[in-house]
């Protein structure tokens, strides 16, 4: 593993932000991260939660500094205004990791008017990275680069259902995760395929990391059938998230994969490479996914700024 190089950040250290940081495979992501002498920024959205974790993480990995910071990422207004304090705190960040998630079997659309699920699981990590690539890019050097890291669900080859993202005519947990995860995999392959357009001389890499069964909290919300069937399948698939988090910390700090990008990974029994189907890889279908995604935030943008103050919010 890569030695964590001194950097001109505040502590001297380099600096990791994991959203969905606070438990399940984040919060393994982050220890690892710590225990490496990596500075860890964690995000999610219940503050009594974060800090207690922040505390835990602190503990377990010696003089690193691990910090809380409470957002609702599954709100674009929440996205925004977390990427400007970390932004003027932090200006040069190394390491990206956008991990929350949910799997909600229930229909639900947030306030800014998106389905939860594809909201959180992908337009949040879409706005976030867009945000915060400024960052990247100014810590990012010839010998050490910045690398961005999408932990997404195993199913390939979905369908991102552009006439009805919100799933309101067919909803069900199966055409959630297909849209999702395709989502986030054209989202790696699009961005890869932008950073090197954009910032040729920059060093900032992204890479997606695909998981199986793995036992976290996730189930919560799962549908009752996936509530019975998924804990079925332990024995045989599922993987603890200190598994999951061993791979993510070779693709975040493993020499072996400095300088890859626009490439994704699998973990379901073992960790290894993915050849990404045509469609998802097609760069026509990632620009469709970029318009589509920027027009969908500049709607949530536009629901905010209509809001009067009232009692509900
Ligand atoms: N576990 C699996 O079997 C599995 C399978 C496929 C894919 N995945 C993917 O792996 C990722 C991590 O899942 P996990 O299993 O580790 O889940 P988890 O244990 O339930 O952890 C979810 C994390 O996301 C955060 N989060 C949830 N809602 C949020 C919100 N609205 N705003 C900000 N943060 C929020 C949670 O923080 P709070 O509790 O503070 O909100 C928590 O830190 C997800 O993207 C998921 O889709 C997991």
């Amino acid at each position: 593993m890569k030695p964590v190089k001194v950097d001109g950040s505040a502590s001297g250290r380099r600096i990791a932000l994991v959203t969905g940081g606070t438990d399940g495979i984040g919060k393994a992501i982050a220890l690892v991260l710590a225990k490496a002498g990596v500075d860890v920024i964690i995000i999610g959205s219940i503050g009594e939660k974060g800090t207690a974790v922040a505390n835990e993480l602190q503990a377990a990995s010696g003089d690193c500094h691990v910090e809380f910071l409470q957002a609702d990422l599954s709100l674009m207004s929440n996205v925004d205004a977390l990427a400007a304090q970390v932004s003027a705190r932090w200006p040069r960040l190394h390491y990206l990791v956008l991990c929350a998630g949910v799997m909600c079997g229930r229909y639900t659309r947030t306030a800014e008017g998106i389905e939860t699920n594809f909201a959180l699981n992908y337009l949040s990590r879409f706005a976030l990275t867009e945000a915060l690539l400024p960052c990247l890019v100014a810590s990012g050097d010839s010998d050490d680069v910045s690398r961005i890291l999408v932990i997404g669900g195993a199913a390939q080859n979905g369908k991102i259902q552009y006439e009805d993202v919100n799933l309101t005519k067919r909803f069900g947990i199966l055409r959630v995760v297909s849209q999702f995860c395709e989502a986030n995999d054209e989202f790696v392959l699009e961005l890869s395929r932008r950073i090197a357009a954009a910032h040729s001389s920059s060093h900032v890499t992204v890479t997606g990391l695909k998981v199986g069964v793995v036992r976290t909290g996730i189930r919560r919300q799962f549908p009752l059938w996936m509530k019975l069937l998924v804990p079925l399948l332990d024995p045989f698939l599922s993987r603890s998230p200190k598994q999951i988090a061993a791979s993510a910390l070779h693709l975040l700090l493993g020499p072996k994969f400095e300088g890859e990008t626009g490439a994704l990974f699998l973990h379901i029994k073992h960790f290894k490479r993915l050849q990404p189907g045509r469609h998802t890889s097609d760069p026509a279908q990632g620009q469709k996914l970029w318009d589509f995604s920027r027009r969908l935030i500049a709607q949530a943008r536009t629901v905010n700024a209509n809001c009067v103050p009232c009692t509900n919010c």
